[in-house]
């Protein structure tokens, strides 16, 4: 039988009509057609079924439910059905209770996904949410950096330096361990970034030219230095006038088992040192603050400090 003729006998009843005007405004289950036309569960599955092999509605699966919509797909033939279906239903005595109905399941609806955002009101910020990182948040961030030119001081395999080399025009990555550097280097050779350069270098002398870079970075690795003020001036030198400087550090603390167990020179900072630090090497606009602190112990804190130069 053509497709016509198939659709023209699918819709040749005013239950169906009813049952592909209601689809046509929003996706169901079997449970809430029921709700909405009154009518018993078999009848329903019947008549999507004939509706379905028509072509005129298709489904998936959540669960143990199937959802039903008018089929997105469908050639142009078969959607002027589904328009027809639609003014055909209009004419049945059920349509404004169809309507009506329709409209108070899906406000039900609605409230059920609030009914969740409500119990977790207050927490949502710590719950699990799918597709929610810092790492998605950090992409979106840096959406909104120009093309700089960066240097990340003590930049470990790239952790940092990969996501902003995806949006930097260059970044220079300092690191003084020859085997973090070798395996950073081949990390950003296979993802294929080209405007990343590993070197060779400490933080208090990084092999980075006078005056060319916007934006200097250490992260957790100001921690690592014999002098962090001699890093800090390093870092002033090497940035065009304009550029800032970004410390994330750790907040002054007594776990002594950081020098053991992470290679920790300095047990964090008070920010009074990183501000005079800053200050001295000749930066201006500082701003330093606890920007995370961890919920298990030793409950470390970071801290975050920039300077403009
Ligand atoms: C805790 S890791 C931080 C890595 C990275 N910046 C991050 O935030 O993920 C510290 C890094 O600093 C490097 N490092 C330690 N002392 C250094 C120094 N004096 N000069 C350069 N790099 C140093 C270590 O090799 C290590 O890769």
């Amino acid at each position: 039988m053509s497709s016509t003729l198939n659709s023209l006998r699918a819709l040749a009843d005013p239950t169906r009509l009813r049952i592909v005007a209601l689809l046509a405004r929003d996706e169901l289950s079997v449970n809430e057609l029921q709700e909405i036309t009154r009518l018993g569960q078999s009848r329903i599955s019947t008549h999507l079924g004939l509706l379905q092999d028509a072509g005129l509605l298709q489904s998936r699966r959540e669960g143990k439910r199937t959802f039903y919509r008018w089929n997105e797909n469908a050639d142009n033939v078969a959607r002027e059905f589904i328009q027809l279906a639609v003014r055909g239903a209009k004419e049945t005595r059920e349509h404004t209770a169809d309507q009506l109905n329709l409209k108070r399941i899906l406000a039900r609806r609605n409230e059920q996904a609030q009914v969740y955002f409500n119990q977790i009101a207050g927490r949502l910020d710590r719950v699990y949410g799918p597709g929610r990182s810092w790492q998605a948040f950090g992409h979106l961030l840096l959406r909104i950096l120009p093309p700089l030119v960066v240097a990340d001081l003590g930049s470990g395999e790239g952790l940092l330096s990969e996501l902003l080399a995806r949006r930097c025009k260059k970044v220079i990555a300092v690191d003084n361990s020859e085997k973090i550097v070798a395996f950073g280097a081949a990390k950003a050779k296979k993802n294929g970034l080209k405007n990343l350069e590993f070197r060779l270098g400490d933080l208090e002398n990084p092999p980075v030219e006078a005056q060319s870079v916007d934006l200097v970075i250490l992260s957790q690795a100001l921690h690592h230095a014999e002098t962090p003020a001699t890093a800090i001036c390093s870092a002033f030198k090497m940035l065009r006038s304009g550029g800032q400087i970004m410390i994330l550090d750790l907040l002054q603390h007594t776990f002594n088992k950081a020098r053991e167990l992470y290679g920790d020179r300095w047990l964090g900072f008070a920010e009074s040192d990183l501000h005079r630090w800053l200050e001295e090497a000749g930066f201006k606009r500082i701003e330093i603050g606890i920007v995370a602190r961890e919920e298990q112990p030793p409950h470390f804190q970071t801290i975050l400090a920039s300077g403009v130069k």
